[in-house]
């Protein structure tokens, strides 16, 4: 395995390369709200009649997140996760999509239907993870792998995808990785933890770019043996972002941690494991919006953070007088170069269409 996104210091050891991450302290769009008049004058109930009335006139959609706030999950039309938002923005037949998520979300979606107008509440709404890498970077990566397949995430900016071959989801990485013909070097970005996961579980060697999210890189497998051991009998949840990923499957190797206790899924297959399960405790590691939505699907099952920390204050910036500002004022619209966006489409289309097995 060969690694990326590392640079070199005097000594030739290997150090991160530092990147900003975007902030969401002080953005435009909390500045507008907290400055309009209108906004001021209303309630949480006249905010949510006037989305509806606005949903309608502006023949708009509402998408959101599984780890949206709960009131915005609760007045979306969908809640969903990167690939389910994808195909409800690929298949809409409405004008307008307010996508209540990250920015890269809303851009894929931009890529998806360029004959729509795809609006963001809060246009600072980045992610750690997709700042983690630049298309320059990914360029000099594939040329010191002359040949090789880039496989992104989906977490990742425009321009990056417009230099990949394949875009994933965490709901089709392997199956994304398992497509690409043998024989063929992949670059897999910008998560390594997530490219653990599918190299392990595709039975491919992967190229790693060292990129992580801030919130999903803080989970350890200590958290994990001690929230089992105070749960005895719960079943475990873990996104395959989780730092924790790789010597946790370590732990269920050796039999610390229950194999047939433990999943691994996307925040939709979250979900769809929170529609059947019966047991009465599950511990979810993962960002804690992904409570609600669970917590709304079986009220059977205990849902219990494995970090109460686990937070991800992109998703968080967007709100109820956002979404009724943006749908009011048609703002921020969300718009890709076309040059850039025909390059991106082939790789996001083969991750569209790649249906987990
Ligand atoms: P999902 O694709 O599982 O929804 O995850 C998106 C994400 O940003 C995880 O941090
Ligand atoms: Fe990005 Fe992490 Fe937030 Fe997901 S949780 S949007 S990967 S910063």
């Amino acid at each position: 395995m060969s690694i990326g996104g590392y640079a070199h210091d005097a000594s030739g050891d290997v150090v991160p390369r530092s990147k900003a991450r975007p902030s969401v302290v002080h953005t435009d769009a909390t500045a507008a709200v907290a400055a309009d008049a209108e906004i001021a004058q209303m309630s949480e109930a006249d905010l949510l009649a006037g989305i509806d009335r606005l949903r309608t006139e502006r023949d708009a959609v509402i998408l959101a997140h599984n780890y949206q706030i709960p009131a915005v999950q609760d007045l979306a039309d969908f809640v969903g996760d990167s690939l389910q938002l994808s195909q409800q923005a690929a298949a809409t037949d409405k004008s307008v999509i307010v996508f209540c998520g990250v920015h890269f979300m809303a851009e894929t979606a931009a890529i998806l239907s360029p004959d729509k107008t795809v609006l963001i509440p809060d246009a600072e709404a980045g992610c750690s993870l997709a700042a983690s890498v630049t298309a320059d970077e990914v360029i000099a990566w594939r040329d010191e792998h002359p040949g090789g397949v880039v496989v992104s995430y989906v977490n990742t900016n425009a321009d990056v995808k417009a230099v990949s071959d394949y875009c994933c989801t965490s709901a089709n990485a392997i199956d994304v990785v398992r497509s690409v013909p043998e024989g063929r070097d992949i670059l897999f970005l910008p998560d390594m933890f997530l490219g653990l996961w599918a190299e392990r579980e595709s039975g491919r060697k992967l190229h790693l770019w060292l990129g992580e999210c801030h919130v999903h890189a803080g989970f350890r497998p200590e958290h994990v043996l001690e929230a089992l051991d105070a749960h005895p009998g719960s079943d475990l949840l873990l996104h395959p972002e989780c730092g924790c990923v790789s010597q946790c499957m370590y732990h269920v190797a050796e039999g610390d941690i229950p194999a047939d206790r433990t999943h691994v899924l996307s925040t939709g297959g979250m979900v769809r494991y929170a529609q059947t399960t019966e047991v009465p405790v599950a511990i979810v590691g993962t960002e804690t919006g992904m409570l609600h939505r669970m917590r709304a699907e079986n009220q059977r099952t205990d849902f219990l953070p494995l970090s109460e920390s686990a937070v991800c204050e992109y998703m968080k910036t967007i709100t109820v007088p956002k979404v009724y500002r943006s749908l009011r004022d048609m703002v921020d619209v969300v718009t890709v170069p076309a040059d850039v966006a025909d390059k991106a489409r082939l790789a996001i289309d083969r991750m569209v269409a790649t249906v987990p097995a």
